[in-house]
């Protein structure tokens, strides 16, 4: 029996990267889940299905009030009910580092209608199912940038400021339905759009890989563990909490 045996969960942005490892780890520990993207979900469904997990695939659009509300009630009719949300949705990967000046209205909007609002609109259409089965862990991806106060990503940086700020207050909202929100505040990490995209070259890379205790880069499954920690009974008296995962390079 996997850690997560019995359990139903929906991970957003979740065709690629970061988000296809959560999906495919939190499957490999038991839970149903479905998978959800603005591209398509479908080979990390395969992925799943091949290593004998249980998943279905959804385009979503997170910013989308009616996206956010079909994806759920696609999970509730696939498997019937949803215990687990993880928000991974964002844009960040092929964002370029950019002077704050230099950011226009409709870019600063775009992220964050998708990472702020986003991630409200998720939430909101799940709690009215984890209510009801009083009981839900929502795992918020925040970042690490936070706590650095990272330069030239200022859209990017805010919006994952309010990401923690969202989590602290939504756990305050959701504990009296034993619904638990964290957030997961990653280091630098290497998924497909940070190892292909033109805004991270080598001495990018190093430089950010020497402000860690752990001298390495950080890949997918570093942050693998902390996703079913919080996605499972393990973390069930921790509430409106941030982990941070990066090796040891910020320390709050
Ligand atoms: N990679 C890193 O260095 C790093 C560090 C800290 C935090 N994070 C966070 O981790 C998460 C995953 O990172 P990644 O590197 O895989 O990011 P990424 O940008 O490569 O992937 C994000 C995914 O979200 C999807 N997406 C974008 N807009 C969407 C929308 N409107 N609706 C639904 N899905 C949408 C994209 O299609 C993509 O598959 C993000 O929340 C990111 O901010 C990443």
């Amino acid at each position: 029996m996997g850690r997560l045996s019995g359990k139903i969960a929906i991970v957003t942005g979740a065709a690629q990267g970061i988000g296809a490892s959560y999906a495919t780890a939190i499957a490999a520990e038991g839970a149903k889940v479905l998978v959800s993207d603005i591209m398509s979900c479908d080979p990390v469904v395969e992925e799943i299905r091949k290593a004998g997990g249980e998943a279905v695939a959804t385009i979503t659009d997170v910013s989308s009030p009616e996206s956010a509300a079909a994806m759920v009630a696609k999970a509730v009719d696939a498997f019937g009910g949803v215990d687990i949300l993880v928000n991974n949705a964002a844009i960040f990967g092929k964002l370029t580092d950019k002077f704050f000046a230099d950011i226009e209205s409709l870019e600063w909007d775009n992220v964050m209608a998708v990472n702020v609002r986003g991630t409200f609109e998720c939430v909101k259409a799940v709690y009215p199912v984890m209510r009801d089965n009083n009981y839900g862990k929502i795992i918020n991806i925040a970042s690490g940038t936070v706590f650095k106060g990272a330069p030239n990503l200022l859209h990017y940086v805010t919006s994952k400021g309010a990401v923690i700020a969202m989590t602290r207050s939504l756990s305050r909202e959701l504990g009296q339905y034993n619904i638990c929100v964290n957030a997961l505040a990653p280091g630098l990490t290497m998924s497909e759009n940070v190892v292909a995209g033109s805004n991270y070259n080598a001495e990018k890379l190093d430089a950010n890989r020497s402000t860690r205790a752990l001298k390495r880069y950080q890949e997918p499954r570093d942050l693998v563990g902390a996703v079913l920690f919080l996605a499972s009974s393990d973390s069930d008296f921790m509430t409106g909490q941030t982990m941070v995962v990066d090796g040891g390079s910020v320390m709050h």
